[in-house]
């Protein structure tokens, strides 16, 4: 092996044994020495990394680099280590809202500066290793051989040490609207044609493709996770299996003209994560993509609130009410198109007094907002005419009064949430962003819930490359000049940006409860969504569907029980109950927990979890100290376990038990719920029957004695 090594300072290179054999490089490790990252170049001159956990291979040794575009000199191989760093880093930050109310950031870090010889560019890796996994990420300093470069791909390899099991969706530009499939590595291939179920965009482009968050269970009992953390000015990454080698490289979303990445000096990729546990829960613990994001770029934070909703959406979803007001027109033209001449069909979701209805429900039921769609013109040609000016964001239809909702809305205590389906035509939701924003203000809409449905304009453009990725962040960050907080659906999946800008309260990407709606997702779809698409953050995944059979006749493949459990398993600042005010009216009883519902925590433990079967998940509120509690279940029913020695020692508590009665089924008998009041303690344990695709919520709060006559102690 030929190694050269030039001005080395400030750091060591050392023999060392990692894993199974001996490498000639770098080693760090976690804090708590669980965890170990190796690099080195090796004899060609390739930047390589090794991750183990507790001395098993996690990640066996990967290669590292880049493939630039016009360019006889990638960076591939050929390098020197100039310079390598280690440090220390030891902090607790304290999130604006989130599953606890304060996260600790403390990982050992390893900055390995390279010089490719046969180009004179400097490309460094930044390694940062936390006891639940690793981050890393390349950084392109300011250099003399380097100013502006495309990158046609990033070669960033994860080697797997076998053949797991995977949680996967289909590698795709456009979407992450998908089931998830549960299969080994090699068998991704033959299941991708079935995987790719139809979408309004959608481009995949592997066999092997699959997305990130990528979760995995290994043979030997290790759960692994691969994502990355803050996705800014950057393609979205995908990751492509070799799967005779089973060997993940990284796969960035394209351009309208194939190309990856369009950088400057100094640029610095997202981190690449790889988080691991022995057990799945572990995955759900970490913290590591906030971790690896910047602290609040926001100073005041103080009208960033969670918030609990209703809407004028399911009716449209389910196809009982249209977003668009007149049957009548072929196409509308901003600014020519006369409204108040048209004939209405009769079917408009979004007229004053369904509005006021809903605002009404609110208000007495305590909810923060409405949410309301198809309350401005555009809708009638609105998708999959690729049309440009297609909404202005500020127009109402004639039948929606905008001045006397507001009135009616304020008079009633509740917030109005305002909703912009760009319909993907982004250039022209920016030509209108600051007039749009500059309504809601005007008016008093704290929250924007947008949407981005359909194939890209600027036409050839996908959801998740860099020049997309650019403009969700900018749609973010005006949105915070203007105090407006942001819940996009359809674009890119959140990488914990969340922390940089918590404004950003939900996203949807990925399939949400309309899915439900369009044919059903399947049972144990909530039992994986925390494991992948919430390892970046929250999901506004619309739960609260108390009527399974829904207007166009599809079936919602859940229980009631399993639903009121969402509101604790499917973490977000944002929640909405989604189903209509007369359908909860129906379930007086269990809609209670809907309402009781905490939205922001102090802590979150993850009690039972085993992704595409179950997860059990107890909160303790933030400002009120009650602890809830929610279990979702797969397929098959089953009995769990919940200690309760979470709770304080020394004092009583009264539990609200919403579950499953013995013969609910997600398919025949949804609505089969029963709830019981039962008084427990730190000693308490209860044992817990879920449905097939069923669960239980429990609500939690201290009870005196006096409280607690008459009810029964569980054991
Ligand atoms: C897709 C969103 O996910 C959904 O919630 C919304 O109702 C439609 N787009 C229309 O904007
Ligand atoms: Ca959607």
């Amino acid at each position: 092996m030929k190694l050269t090594i030039m001005n080395l300072r400030a750091s060591y290179l050392i023999l060392f044994l990692f894993g199974f054999g001996t490498v000639f490089g770098q080693e760090i490790k976690s804090p708590n020495g669980e965890m170990q990252l190796a690099f080195s170049l090796d004899a060609a001159g390739a930047p390589t990394y090794q991750l183990n956990f507790k001395n098993k291979h996690v990640i066996k040794s990967s290669r590292l680099g880049f493939d630039l575009k016009n360019d006889s000199t990638d960076l591939i191989q050929g390098f020197q280590i100039i310079n390598s760093s280690e440090s220390t880093f030891d902090e607790t930050w304290t999130p604006v809202w989130g599953e606890e109310s304060e996260i600790r950031n403390h990982h050992q870090e390893l900055l390995v500066e390279l010089m490719h010889q046969a180009s004179k560019r400097k490309m460094n890796i930044r390694f940062r290793l936390f006891d639940t996994g690793l981050g890393f990420r390349y950084e392109f300093p300011v250099q003399e051989n380097m100013g502006h470069f495309v990158i046609t791909e990033e070669l960033s390899q994860f080697a797997m040490t076998g053949d797991h099991t995977a949680f996967w969706i289909p590698g795709d530009y456009d979407t992450q609207e998908y089931d998830y499939t549960e299969s080994k590595l090699s068998e991704i291939r033959g299941l991708m044609e079935t995987a790719i179920t139809p979408n309004a965009s959608q481009t995949p482009f592997s066999e092997t493709g699959v997305q990130t968050s990528l979760m995995m269970k290994s043979t030997d009992g290790l759960y692994i996770n691969i994502h990355e953390a803050a996705l800014i000015d950057y393609p979205a990454m995908h990751v492509e299996l070799d799967d005779r080698a089973m060997v993940f490289q990284s796969h960035l979303t394209p351009d309208a003209q194939g190309d990856k990445g369009y950088l400057l000096t100094p640029a610095q990729t997202p981190w690449r994560t790889v988080i691991v546990g022995e057990k799945a829960g572990d995955i759900l613990a970490s913290r590591i993509t906030y971790n690896l994001n910047e602290p609040s770029k926001i100073e005041d934070t103080s009208w960033i609130k969670p918030m609990k909703y209703v809407g004028v959406w399911w009716e449209m979803i389910t196809g009982q009410s249209s977003w668009s007001y007149t049957d009548e027109l072929k196409a509308v033209k901003l600014g020519v198109t006369d409204f108040s001449t048209v004939k209405p069909n009769g079917r408009h979701g979004a007229t004053t007094e369904n509005v006021k209805k809903h605002i009404d429900f609110a208000a007495e039921h305590g909810f923060d907002g409405v949410l309301v769609e198809g309350w401005n013109i555009g809708w009638e040609d609105w998708f999959g005419n690729s049309k440009d000016y297609v909404f202005d964001f500020v127009t109402p239809y004639p039948d929606f009064d905008l001045d006397g909702i507001t009135a009616y809305a304020k008079e009633k205590g509740v917030q109005m949430i305002m909703h912009h389906e760009t319909s993907s035509s982004v250039r022209n939701y920016e030509r209108h962003l600051d007039q749009a924003y500059q309504l809601m203000k005007d008016y008093g809409y704290p929250a924007v819930k947008s949407g981005y449905v359909g194939d890209m304009l600027p036409r050839g453009e996908y959801h998740y490359s860099q020049w997309l990725v650019n403009h969700y962040q900018y749609a973010v960050e005006k949105a915070a000049e203007y105090h407006i907080m942001v819940n996009a659906h359809e674009a890119v999946r959140p990488t914990g940006v969340a922390r940089t800008w918590p404004n950003l309260i939900a996203n949807e990407s990925a399939r949400g409860t309309e899915y439900q709606a369009f044919g059903g997702n399947k049972a144990n779809h909530v039992t994986i969504l925390p494991f992948t698409r919430q390892i970046g953050g929250p999901m506004d995944y619309t739960p609260g569907v108390f009527e399974m059979d829904v207007f166009n006749g599809s079936h919602v493949n859940s229980t009631l029980a399993n639903q009121l459990a969402l509101y604790v398993t499917m973490y977000s600042p944002l929640q909405m109950a989604a189903d209509y005010p007369e359908n909860y009216m129906r379930f007086p009883d269990a809609f209670q927990f809907i309402k009781d519902v905490a939205l922001d925590w102090e802590k979150s433990l993850y009690l039972e979890a085993e992704p595409g079967y179950y997860l059990t998940v107890a909160r303790k509120a933030k400002d009120t100290g009650e602890w809830f509690v929610g279990n979702v279940n797969g397929f098959e029913g089953r009995t769990g376990e919940v200690k309760f020695d979470f709770l304080d020692a020394d004092k009583t508590y009264l539990a609200e038990i919403y579950s499953d009665t013995a013969d609910a089924h997600y398919k025949t008998n949804p609505q089969a719920y029963e709830i019981r009041r039962v008084a427990v303690d730190a000693n308490s344990v209860l044992k817990q029957f879920s449905a097939p695709g069923g669960g239980y919520a429990i609500r939690i709060r201290e009870a005196s004695k006096e409280d607690l006559k008459g009810v029964k102690k569980l054991k």
